[in-house]
């Protein structure tokens, strides 16, 4: 199906075809995302990035894929200057964002407000993460990363590590891994295991999912070593942060059995889950994976916005 005009708001709304699509768009898009060539399928368009979250990377790579494609921005980037502040509604905010622009792109602490933006909203509404619920353009990058270091998405053995429970990331990920074949190794502390809905979902796709307690085990068979941050603000308990704080680190050491080929991942940011000695090692993926956040989203921008569609 075309993408154009379509929202993105759970990964599960595409299908294996469309995201090979997007893939396959943002190969081509990396010499513009880098600026060696000049393309501008988005001129007299808008995109408004209403952030309602704390947000580095995800934030500035839509805004360097929008004006990449020769369009324009308007930015929400700090909610308190906004008149929520004034007891605004998300639905009245969404409904102004959408008068005002072509598409937009949504971050949001509560789970489901991107699904409620894009039913207010006459314009295509993207995902850009809704709470601990879902994360689709950031699992888009991942497989962009993937694809470019391992040469393909089938027949890999992905470890995700980390806060499975409240990581968006991994929500998304998983899913498309499960879509691509390949062999899901979960590791995190007991507590923060992935949700029964998502453990569910990947069960019903007939998904090969198993739980690894050993992290240098699990390293040492691994094609891609997703690494995730602890997600300290989805916590009602700073207690109970304080009890799985710190619970793993890779660094070289673990890194000393892995295959040749094996990507360490993050989508960052990072807060000790990786030790910087890690950056100078032929697997560090992660600020490659950070880059190609442009390239996929101007693909995604260009499909959903541009003047033929995808
Ligand atoms: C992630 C997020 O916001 O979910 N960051 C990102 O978008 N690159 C991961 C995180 O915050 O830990």
């Amino acid at each position: 199906m075309s993408l154009h005009g379509r929202d993105l708001i759970s990964i599960r709304d595409l299908s294996r075809e469309e995201i090979e699509r997007v893939l396959s768009t943002a190969k081509k898009m990396i010499p513009y995302a880098e600026g060696t060539k000049v393309t501008h399928p988005l001129e007299d368009q808008i995109v408004a990035m209403g952030f309602f979250e704390p947000s580095t990377r995800t934030r500035l790579s839509f805004e360097s894929a929008v004006l990449r494609l020769g369009g324009g921005c308007i930015t929400i980037a700090d909610a308190s200057a906004t008149s929520m502040r004034k007891g605004e509604t998300l639905h009245d905010t969404i409904r102004m964002l959408s008068g005002y622009s072509d598409a937009i792109v949504i971050r949001h602490p509560n789970e489901g407000a991107a699904r409620l933006a894009a039913q207010v909203s006459d314009k295509p509404v993207i995902n850009a993460g809704d709470g601990a619920g879902q994360h689709p353009t950031q699992t888009l990058l991942d497989l962009a990363t993937i694809a470019e270091a391992q040469g393909t998405l089938s027949g890999l053995r992905v470890v995700l590590l980390g806060d499975l429970k409240y990581g968006r990331t991994v929500h998304s990920l998983a899913h498309a891994l499960a879509l691509f074949g390949a062999e899901i190794v979960l590791i995190s502390p007991p507590t923060l295991g992935l949700p029964e809905e998502v453990a569910e979902h990947l069960d019903r796709m007939g998904a090969r999912v198993q739980t690894e307690a050993q992290l240098h085990r699990a390293v040492r068979e691994a094609d891609v070593l997703y690494v995730t941050r602890i997600q300290r603000e989805r916590f009602g308990d700073e207690a109970e942060y304080d009890k799985v704080a710190g619970s793993y680190r890779i660094d070289n050491t673990v890194l000393a059995g892995a295959k040749p080929r094996l990507i360490v991942m993050h989508p960052l940011p990072r807060t000790g889950e990786i030790a910087p000695e890690v950056d100078a090692s032929p697997h560090a993926a992660y600020f490659r994976q950070a880059f190609l956040g442009v390239p996929v989203r101007m693909a995604l921008l260009s499909l959903t916005l541009g003047p033929k569609g995808g």
